[in-house]
């Protein structure tokens, strides 16, 4: 007995000390305290972005060196990894956004953080215009600022190629919205087709899901939307659900050309059993309201009826990206985005913008790993910069009072070297629906590859770890237990 309560006193003592200590961590966050102000001695820095490369620089970048403005037409970070499982309910929208003030009052010194599009940078002038065009503005609602330094991180758009009726016709998956419009329309499909008196026809139509693109972006959309259907629909709609399909429709003669050859035939196995069709070697010429245009592999034309088509066809550079690569015509010669050297430092600007991420051009894939990556390595290329700049000072001073700086020059030299940009690429992951994830990892240098649901496991563990913060990880882990107790929300608001 005497066991049992040292044992009921340990565990209770465990509980109050754990909750007390996520109680301190939580209330420190939200209650940052006062901040240095904007220092006029010190370079301003203009970040354009809150997404995968802007917020790992701003993490990480020590703001007492430099005054800093973020410019970004949504005030928060997003979980892109997750958006897929948003689309369907299995997440809540707001589980995997971080509002961009969270991080930024909590550096040294204030950052100002303006929610606005960028839409023009002068890489001559050194100055960026930027607009609000939210649904409310004030008087003044555009203006120019100069900067010192540009961290150029806007991402990039998804890419149509110009096919007519996508924009009009499809949903996407890009943006927070984007994934919230698609379970709108998911549902709104289903619910039409229960409408009394809708032919068969008309049923097999409305809850036929097209998925363009077998990149990652496609394949998680179609292995999450076969969850909702088997979890959820099967139940709740069991007079619909043996009519809803889902196909999967890729230009190239695979799906998945980034993961290794067993993980694709795991991966088509997997959509094999859950009965998702690939359609491989097959290009959507037109999405129309109510069908799609398919060009077959034998190059015929086939137009199939559709309830609704997700595109995920890749990615293209924003327009305000076109535009700064149209104002130094010389060095940016390739239209797939901003070409940058080994430091990051847009070619043809003269050493004054960086740019990361999607909006680049590189050998890089355009994943999160490489431009959070790349917004740490930013991040210590402006801490050396600042030393760099203290030293000239330094130097500066030193001479005009007539002193050896013989030391202070190595110190310089060394400070100028500044080390290339070096990828670590730690592996590919993926969802592929039935609680299945295939991983194309690298442990000490070996590459190795697995899917099923171990895989799955670690997929979730993975991102549930790299969440943005603690707020995050609270809110999705609830989120996952909320659905396996009482399934995905139906309700379409
Ligand atoms: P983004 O993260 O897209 O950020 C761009 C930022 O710029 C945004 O804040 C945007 O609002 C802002 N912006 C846009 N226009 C302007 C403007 N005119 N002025 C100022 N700011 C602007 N990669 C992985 O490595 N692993 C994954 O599992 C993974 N899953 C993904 C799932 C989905 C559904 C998608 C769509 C992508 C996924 N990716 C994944 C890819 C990854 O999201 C991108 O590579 C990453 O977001 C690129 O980071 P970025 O900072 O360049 O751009
Ligand atoms: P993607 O570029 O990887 O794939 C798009 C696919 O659409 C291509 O295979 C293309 O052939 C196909 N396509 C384009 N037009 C078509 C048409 N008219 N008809 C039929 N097929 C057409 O794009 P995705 O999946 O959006 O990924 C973008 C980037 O984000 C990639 O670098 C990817 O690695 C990364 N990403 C990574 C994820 C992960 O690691 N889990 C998840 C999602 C994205």
């Amino acid at each position: 007995r005497r066991f049992l309560q040292h044992l009921g006193r340990a565990t209770l003592v465990t509980i109050v000390t754990t909750g007390g200590v996520f109680y301190y961590v939580t209330q420190k966050d939200r209650h940052p305290g006062p901040q240095l102000p904007f220092d006029p001695t010190k370079k301003n820095v203009v970040v354009l972005g809150s997404g995968w490369g802007a917020t790992s620089f701003l993490k990480s970048v020590d703001t007492s060196d430099y005054n800093i403005i973020v410019v970004s037409p949504r005030n928060f970070f997003l979980f892109t990894p997750l958006l897929p499982s948003v689309a369907v309910g299995t997440l809540n929208p707001k589980s995997i956004l971080q509002p961009i003030r969270y991080l930024t009052r909590h550096k040294e010194r204030q950052v100002t953080v303006i929610e606005a599009e960028a839409t023009a940078v002068d890489p001559i002038k050194k100055t960026v215009t930027f607009h609000d065009d939210s649904e409310v503005q004030g008087e003044v609602s555009a203006t120019t600022v100069p900067f010192d330094y540009l961290i150029y991180a806007v991402g990039a758009e998804t890419q149509t190629f110009g096919i007519p009726g996508v924009k009009e016709h499809a949903c996407f998956m890009k943006e927070i919205q984007d994934a919230e419009i698609m379970k709108r329309r998911f549902m709104d499909c289903v619910e039409s087709a229960g409408f009394p008196g809708q032919s068969e026809t008309e049923i097999k139509r409305l809850l036929h899901m097209v998925v363009v693109g077998g990149g990652p972006t496609g394949i998680e959309v179609s292995g999450e939307l076969h969850d909702f259907l088997e979890d959820d629909l099967k139940s709740w709609y069991p007079e619909l659900s043996d009519n809803i399909k889902i196909t999967l429709v890729e230009a190239l003669p695979s799906v998945l050309p980034m993961f290794s050859k067993e993980l694709i035939n795991y991966t088509e196995s997997t959509f094999k059993e859950s009965k998702i069709d690939i359609l491989t070697g097959t290009m959507v010429k037109e999405v129309k309201d109510k069908s799609v245009v398919l060009q077959m592999p034998d190059k015929t034309i086939s137009e199939v009826p559709v309830g609704m088509v997700v595109w995920a066809g890749g990615n293209k550079p924003r327009n305000v990206t076109v535009d700064l690569m149209s104002k130094l015509p010389d060095a940016q010669k390739n239209k797939r985005g901003l070409s940058i050297d080994d430091h990051l430092r847009m070619a043809g600007a003269d050493g004054t913008i960086f740019a990361l991420g999607d909006c680049t051009f590189s050998s890089y894939a355009p994943t999160a790993q490489v431009a959070s990556q790349q917004g740490a390595y930013l991040a210590r290329v402006f801490s050396q910069i600042a030393k760099r700049d203290r030293i000239a000072s330094e130097i500066a001073t030193a001479q005009a009072e007539n002193r050896d700086v013989t030391t202070l020059q190595k110190q310089l030299e060394k400070a100028e070297k500044l080390r290339p940009f070096h990828y670590s690429h730690q592996g590919s992951l993926a969802y592929i629906g039935s609680e299945k994830a295939i991983a194309d990892l690298v442990v000490f240098n070996q590459k190795f590859a697995t899917g099923g649901v171990a895989t799955f496991l670690f997929w979730r563990s993975a991102y549930l770890s790299t969440l943005f913060s603690l707020r995050n990880r609270v809110l999705v882990a609830n989120d996952w237990l909320k659905v396996k107790l009482f399934g995905r929300d139906l309700a379409r608001e």
